[in-house]
């Protein structure tokens, strides 16, 4: 039997009606959870708060005596994905502040204790110095310092969290997510990692079996924005006694891996990029989940150094524009296996302070990099965080820009 006709009004007040009931449900979430996102204050999640991090928000005054942590409430949280676009969907006027800085960053070098590279490529570790006493021209010349080196860790760090945002609106804007953790809801551009949260209020179901997913892959944060993410700086409070480490890879050496050839095809081409969140599309409220998607740079220059990093991640990058679809995932299949299986372009970082009860900052340059969280303590001990993320600039391409290797005279053998 054919199917009956629905007259076309109906069928617009009975969609109509279906988006009503969309928008009143809670948020869809991120993509690898499983569970409902969760809203306000949580009361007993404060009872299994590592107690370094009790100890660091009672030495700061942060208040928590209203539950912890603090979703946004549900009627502030997008549901629909034009909702998720107007976020900061206006050109924001950045300031690079690694641009004018003294290259051999005198401010910051002298008053360190030491200053230690830890791999040739990849990541260096300040000793000796608080992230909360840097002046103006130190916080510049850290900017180069992570413009060049991709990655920079600061151990026995006691930061409050007043003060990691501080250091964040130096940087750039800084991104206040609709939906993830924070630690109030007066302190808003700080979310809250926090692994165990994570695993049992969202179903992410990492296991020994399956330790791949969420912050646990290879990813570049927040690349779905108008203008991306540039430092990320995250404040770890609680670190398991072995293991919990994050690994981060370069994206300018990705880039001197390449020939010649796959350069200049690359060169000057843009990509379409995912947030990690999905929800409701209004005008097609049935068909399931959707991103955010832009379409940004493959290769973009970086304004401090001037040299030229991939921009990818097997996570969030969806297609190279103007390729057909086969073309385009062979390719990124391969520049992510540039990033992911060359080990001399990466660095292993173990965030255990040397002093009992300090934390431990990395801030790295989410415009020049990728990075996975090893999921190996499984649970057993606690990891928690505090992240700030600067956004930086709309990404470009600049033709007459160099590589690292290029400019800085290495072998490109
Ligand atoms: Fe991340």
């Amino acid at each position: 039997m054919a199917p009956t006709a629905t007259p076309a009004t109906e069928s617009k007040d009975d969609l109509e009606a279906t988006v009503k009931k969309l928008a009143s449900l809670k948020p869809i979430g991120h993509s690898s959870f499983k569970g409902d996102v969760k809203v306000g204050y949580e009361g007993s999640w404060i009872e299994g708060l590592p107690e370094s991090t009790k100890a660091r928000y009672a030495r700061h005054g942060v208040d928590i005596s209203n539950g912890y942590p603090y979703v946004p409430e549900n009627d502030k949280i997008p549901k629909f994905v034009d909702e998720a676009y107007a976020i900061r969907n206006e050109d924001y006027p950045f300031i690079e502040r690694g641009k004018n800085a003294d290259p051999e960053k005198k401010a910051l070098f002298g008053a360190a204790k030491e200053v230690r590279n830890l791999t040739k490529h990849i990541g260096t570790e300040i000793v000796g110095l608080q992230l909360a006493d840097l002046n103006d021209k130190q916080k510049d010349e850290l900017a180069l310092l992570i413009a060049e080196r991709v990655v920079v860790f600061f151990k026995d760090q006691d930061l409050s969290p007043q003060k990691q945002l501080e250091l964040g609106h130096y940087w750039g804007q800084v991104e206040v997510h609709p939906q993830v953790p924070r630690i109030n809801h007066q302190l808003d551009g700080i979310s809250v990692i926090w692994q165990d949260y994570f695993r049992e209020k969202y179903g992410l179901g990492l296991t020994f079996k399956k330790a791949i997913g969420g912050n646990s892959q290879w990813h570049t944060d927040l690349v779905h924005e108008h203008q991306p993410a540039g430092i990320t700086h995250l404040h770890n409070d609680a670190i398991p006694k072995v293991g919990g480490d994050t690994v981060w890879a370069s994206g300018y050496a990705a880039y001197d891996k390449l020939s010649p050839a796959l350069q200049k095809f690359l060169d000057g081409k843009t990509a379409i990029y995912r947030s990690a969140h999905q929800y409701i599309d209004r005008e097609n409220p049935l068909k399931g989940p959707k991103y955010v998607e832009r379409e940004h740079a493959l290769v973009r220059t970086h304004p401090a150094t001037g040299w030229k990093s991939l921009y990818v991640n097997r996570s969030m990058t969806v297609r190279i524009v103007g390729l057909e679809p086969e073309e385009s995932k062979v390719i990124l299949e391969y520049l992510y296996s540039v990033y992911e299986k060359n080990l001399d372009i990466q660095v292993r970082f173990n965030w255990t302070p040397s002093k009992p009860g300090l934390g431990t900052s990395a801030l790295w340059d989410n415009r020049i990099s990728q990075h996975f969280a090893v999921w190996d303590h499984e649970g057993n001990e606690a990891r928690h965080g505090t992240r700030v993320t600067s956004l930086a600039e709309i990404p470009y391409f600049d033709p007459e820009s160099k590589s690292q290797r290029e400019a800085l005279g290495l072998s490109l053998n």
